[in-house]
């Protein structure tokens, strides 16, 4: 008796007190009528904004011609995108699948097979970065840098060292011949939005160079455009030979890949690694739509300038606020506020003025607004923001 219907649902998440129903380009709203601009953008999904016309035009199209075949047979779509992921990156091959965390899955295994075949079956392990972010499965979990996400699920899978982000010695160190690859988001995510500096980008890529091993970039939530370039290496001094992606790639469709160089895809051979679902034919003509307009040089020279000018912004608040906020960082339309002590109830706060945002380790405003966010719909989050933090 009285059972309500969200107790219906796994527990897994703390959720926001409303119940959404309807978006369109930056706005969502929930069932009573309230509007909100979204600056949570699905968790860096929904790029394009929400409700995208030619998206959903393409959804349609492909909904009434081929949903899903299986990956016994070739599909139009597939090849399209892998096209065009290959086009617009280092890679030359894909591995598609449906998550961010399946795609740092098939990295990890594609990682182990290129050990046990370049060096044997001792070589087998990845350095990650404390702090990092990679995914919900048992070995994306063990690769992820934050304790409070494995608590209760030891034992772990084995062969994931753990260094601090930055720290060249610490990388030179724990590099050995059991070495198999590097995993690293360019910039942390989840943890915060925490750069990578370029240096250790660099010590890296040398060590795999040297003793062949895969460097692997996680740019899941840092991938298709977020930060002003298609992938976020682009503005690093490294290419790595591994890229994960998901979340934007499909606008809000499920989709993941997994691109490599050759040299690495090639232990990959038919029957080491599958997904029921991944590449089908529907997610995949909307992720071609999706890069289509993501990579155009104007799109992303507009990200660009609006992620300076948000940053901009933020700074203008640091400067108003310099006992509360400790931090601004970011880059293009990822952007953080890290505050001086726990604000546990700003984002309900900012939610009652209209705006989304998301609170990451107590003390973290992360902002991931569609890439279509406009000048004016960033100065109105500033405006709020403001004068929130005042309150607070
Ligand atoms: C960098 C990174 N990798 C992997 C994942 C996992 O993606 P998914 O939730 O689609 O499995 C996330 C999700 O937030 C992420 O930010």
């Amino acid at each position: 008796m009285g059972t309500s219907l969200t107790d219906l649902v796994a527990n897994t998440y703390s959720r926001f007190p409303i119940t959404l129903v309807r978006g369109q380009g930056a706005y969502v709203w929930d069932d009573r009528g309230n509007k909100y601009l979204d600056f949570v953008a699905g968790i860096a999904v929904c790029s394009l904004g929400h409700c995208h016309p030619e998206i959903s035009k393409v959804l349609c199209e492909q909904a009434n011609r081929l949903i899903h075949v299986s990956n016994l047979f070739w599909m139009e779509p597939q090849l399209k995108l892998a096209e065009l992921l290959v086009k617009h990156s280092f890679a030359d091959q894909v591995f598609f699948c449906n998550s961010g965390a399946e795609s740092v899955e098939a990295a990890i295994k594609l990682a182990r097979r290129y050990g046990h075949n370049k060096k044997g079956p001792e070589c087998y392990e990845i350095i990650c970065l404390k702090g990092s972010f990679h995914g919900r499965t048992l070995a994306t979990v063990s690769a992820t840098g934050q304790d409070i996400f494995k608590k209760g699920f030891e034992p772990l899978v084995p062969g994931f060292l753990h260094i601090p982000p930055n720290d060249i010695d610490s990388l030179r160190l724990a590099f050995s011949r059991r070495t198999a690859g590097i995993l690293i988001e360019p910039i942390q995510g989840e943890g915060g939005v925490r750069l990578i500096s370029d240096e250790f980008l660099q010590e890296a890529r040398s060590l795999c160079d040297k003793f062949e091993a895969l460097l692997m970039f996680d740019e899941v939530q840092v991938g298709m455009g977020r930060t002003g370039t298609l992938f976020a290496y682009e503005q690093t001094p490294v290419v790595p030979d591994v890229m994960c992606l998901a979340k934007a790639l499909g606008n809000g469709v499920p989709i993941g890949a997994m691109l490599a160089k050759k040299d690495a895809m090639k232990y990959f051979s038919p029957g080491s690694h599958a997904s029921t679902f991944g590449g089908n034919p529907l997610a995949c003509s909307v992720a071609a739509k999706v890069i289509e307009i993501i990579s155009q040089p104007v799109f992303l020279k507009a990200v660009k300038e609006k992620g300076e000018y948000l940053n901009k912004g933020l700074f203008c608040l640091k400067e108003k606020f310099p006992q509360k906020i400790k931090e601004v960082r970011g880059r293009g339309l990822i952007q953080a506020i890290e505050f001086y002590h726990d604000v546990p109830d700003i984002t309900k706060m900012l939610m009652e003025q209209g705006v989304l945002v998301i609170l990451s380790h107590g003390k973290i405003v992360r902002m991931v607004p569609p890439l279509i966010i406009s000048k004016e719909e960033i100065d109105k989050l500033l405006k709020v923001l403001e004068r929130t933090i005042n309150s607070i």
